[in-house]
């Protein structure tokens, strides 16, 4: 999406799936036990997420508390793998995959990502489905665009969320007299806002965690840098990774890194939001400000923080740009119950489940048929931003890329985390974007 917008369920544990299919291949003497066995075996839809705490697995259960409901006849069964960002969960679904034990249906994000596992045949086709749930209709069509290959739809979007997002803390801000409420103009302000809070002892202005967090900021920081255009660009190969408009970026990206905690490779992104921005006692936060995702305000309603604790704006230079990804779900091929988990797919698609889900996910509805009514304050004024808003993709979220140009990325990152080297990370945001500039063209 690059245009300027004209635009039980009995929940088990993994252990307790192991335990049900080592059970079931296991020889056993007795035909009723074995029988038993692939009648729940068949019942089972095994739901593959890296939702396994806080605000992520409330929307998870929101979706599945409709799935109780409309698919009753089968069991929901949780196979989330924790790990932010799904760092592990992908590593480990890969290998699921290739060793021919796939899910019943599993998390991917629409655009490149998804675009991995359909160039590998590993998903089906559900353009069926899709018509039969009346889904053809539900999704905005240029949404609908980055799920669909050869005239073909391969997975059903969940949300859609925001990535270019800044949470604060309006009592660490105060130490330097900065207004929460006020966003930075610019990169170079923000950086300038940061200095002040050091100057005034804050100890950790800028809190980030590893991986996919250091991606984002730097993500962030091009987009604020660059604009919408010519972020966009960098993406399908009309800015050129080695400009020096991308250097001077780079540089404000060092300056941003230079302001956070240092045990950053040490945590993922809500360890460090509890550590250092919103502590459960708050005189203790020494964090001033976190830029994330927008899964941040289903994190802090599950932690029982109110709203009225803290304030977000999109990222410096990025507001009136909504840097956009989209959670969906598949069919795998050779996947377990495939008529449970099209059942799965179904509410995945619907209105309830949607309502479910995002509620409690800070998220928006990815359907267009969605009213804000009844959502709390952030959703509300997301889905309004949303519909206003120039778009750019994400691709430590996938929907700029595919998955290895995003592993590519994230090594770069650990590597600047210790040893901060612009000309050396310019050197491997070049190399990666060269290796994967074709991916679209490995698509049918
Ligand atoms: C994203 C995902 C979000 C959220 C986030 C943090 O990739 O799309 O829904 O889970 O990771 O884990």
């Amino acid at each position: 999406m690059t245009r300027a917008r004209s635009k039980a369920a009995v929940v088990v544990t993994v252990a307790a799936v192991l335990a049900i299919s080592a059970c079931s291949s296991s020889t056993s003497t007795s035909t009723s036990t074995t029988t038993a066995a692939g009648a729940a075996a068949t019942k089972n839809v095994q739901v593959f997420t890296w939702w396994a705490a806080g605000g992520e697995k409330a929307g998870l259960d929101g979706m599945i508390s409709v799935f109780k409901k409309d698919c009753s006849q089968f069991n929901f069964v949780n196979a989330a793998v924790a790990g932010g960002g799904g760092d592990k969960a992908k590593t480990l679904l890969a290998n699921n995959l290739k060793a021919g034990n796939a899910p019943s249906s599993f998390q991917a994000h629409a655009g490149g990502e998804l675009s991995d596992y359909i160039a590998n045949g590993q998903v089906e086709d559900i353009t069926a489905l899709f018509k039969e749930a009346g889904l053809d209709n539900a999704f905005p069509k240029d949404l609908v665009s980055q799920i669909t290959v050869a005239g073909k739809v391969y997975s059903v979007p969940a949300d859609i969320h925001r990535a270019n997002m800044v949470w604060v803390n309006p009592a660490v801000l105060k130490k330097a007299k900065l207004d929460p409420t006020k966003a930075p103009a610019t990169v170079k302000d923000w950086i300038a806002d940061l200095a002040k809070l050091k100057a005034a002892g804050v100890a950790t202005p800028l809190v980030l965690s590893k991986g996919f967090a250091e991606e984002m900021l730097l993500e962030a920081t091009l987009l604020g840098d660059l604009g919408v255009e010519k972020f966009n660009g960098l993406y399908d190969g009309s800015t050129k990774w080695d400009g020096a408009d991308v250097t001077a970026a780079l540089g404000d990206f060092k300056t941003l890194v230079s302001y956070s905690n240092t045990d950053r490779e040490t945590m993922d992104w809500d360890a460090a939001m509890s550590k250092y921005l919103m502590p459960s006692d708050p005189a203790t936060a020494t964090g001033g400000y976190q830029l994330m995702g927008d899964w941040v305000p289903a994190q802090l309603l599950s932690l029982k923080i109110p709203d009225s604790a803290y304030t977000y704006w999109p990222a410096p230079g990025t507001d009136g740009v909504y840097q956009w990804l989209s959670d969906s779900f598949t069919l795998p091929k050779g996947g377990t119950n495939a008529a449970g988990a099209k059942c799965w797919l179904k509410v995945v698609g619907s209105a309830d489940g949607q309502k479910a889900f995002n509620m409690v996910k800070g998220s928006i509805p990815a359907r267009s048929d969605a009213t804000s009514a009844g959502y709390p304050k952030y959703q509300q004024w997301a889905m309004a931003q949303w519909k206003a808003s120039k778009l750019a993709p994400s691709l430590a979220h996938g929907s700029a890329g595919p998955g290895a140009w995003n592993n590519d990325v994230q090594t770069a990152m650990s590597a600047f985390s210790a040893n901060p080297d612009v000309a050396t990370l310019q050197k491997s945001l070049v190399a990666a974007a060269t290796k994967y500039s074709n991916w679209r063209s490995t698509l049918g």
